[in-house]
């Protein structure tokens, strides 16, 4: 695959970088930021070459089901998420990439992820500027990998990078179905460079070199149950 040194001529270009901000959070108080900074070091080097980048990321976990959507406006739907601490409007994220980017790169949010408001807010982006796009998961598409939904995300942006390495494993909309359609217009999909170092670390874990053994697996994080159940089946 591709990685983002591979990307050239990144003038002008509009770039979708998928990234997990999947941060912990109290509502909309973020308690630790490491996945933004973790992200960083792509963004940089893709603003570095020129880009505008179009950053997505889902936050938390929606209950479609119980939210009964089409019955609800999204003003309701957002006071239930927050009220359970689901998954909320990304806009707080905003503040902590601006921190990590420093001063002199502009950061906007655009509270849409979809529709006029989502392609203007992409037009107006510069050379060199960052674009937050509300929620992926505020679509009920995004889960099911909507072919449409990921077409007029696809639509918007000349390039694709993988930087979620948390979310790899889900084949939603913005991780698969955008890249799928942009590999087959020909244009370019690539890895960032969080991806390719936990991928690095990953493989050295699976395939053991024997000056590696023995060795001890500490598991560990926010999400440990997760994580359990899906090292321990
Ligand atoms: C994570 O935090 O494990 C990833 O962001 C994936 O989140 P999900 O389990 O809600 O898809």
């Amino acid at each position: 695959m591709l990685t983002v040194e591979d990307l050239k001529n990144l003038q002008g270009k509009k770039v979708y970088v998928r990234v997990d901000f999947n941060v912990p959070h109290k509502g909309e108080v973020i308690s630790d930021d490491n996945r933004i900074r973790a992200a960083i070091p792509t963004i940089k080097a893709l603003l570095e070459k020129g880009a505008r980048v179009v950053l997505m990321s889902h936050l938390g976990k929606v209950d479609w089901k119980k939210l009964k959507k089409g019955e609800k406006t999204q003003e309701e739907i957002d006071a239930q998420m927050k009220k359970n601490n689901l998954c909320i409007a990304v806009e707080p994220l905003k503040k902590h990439i601006s921190e990590a980017m420093g001063k002199d790169v502009n950061v906007y949010f655009c509270p849409e992820n979809r529709g006029e408001a989502l392609a203007q807010a992409v037009a107006a982006l510069k050379d060199g500027e960052i674009l937050l796009a509300q929620n992926t998961r505020y679509q009920a598409g995004e889960e099911k990998n909507d072919p449409e939904l990921a077409k007029e995300w696809a639509g918007l942006v000349d390039a694709f990078v993988m930087d979620a390495f948390g979310s790899a494993h889900r084949a939603h909309a913005s991780t698969v179905g955008v890249p799928s359609i942009l590999k087959e217009e020909g244009k370019p999909v690539a890895l960032g460079y969080l991806m390719i170092k936990e991928v690095e670390n990953l493989t050295r874990c699976v395939e053991v070199k024997p000056e590696d053994r023995p060795y001890v697996a500490i598991l560990g994080g926010l999400k440990v149950s997760d994580k359990i159940k899906s090292s321990m089946p």
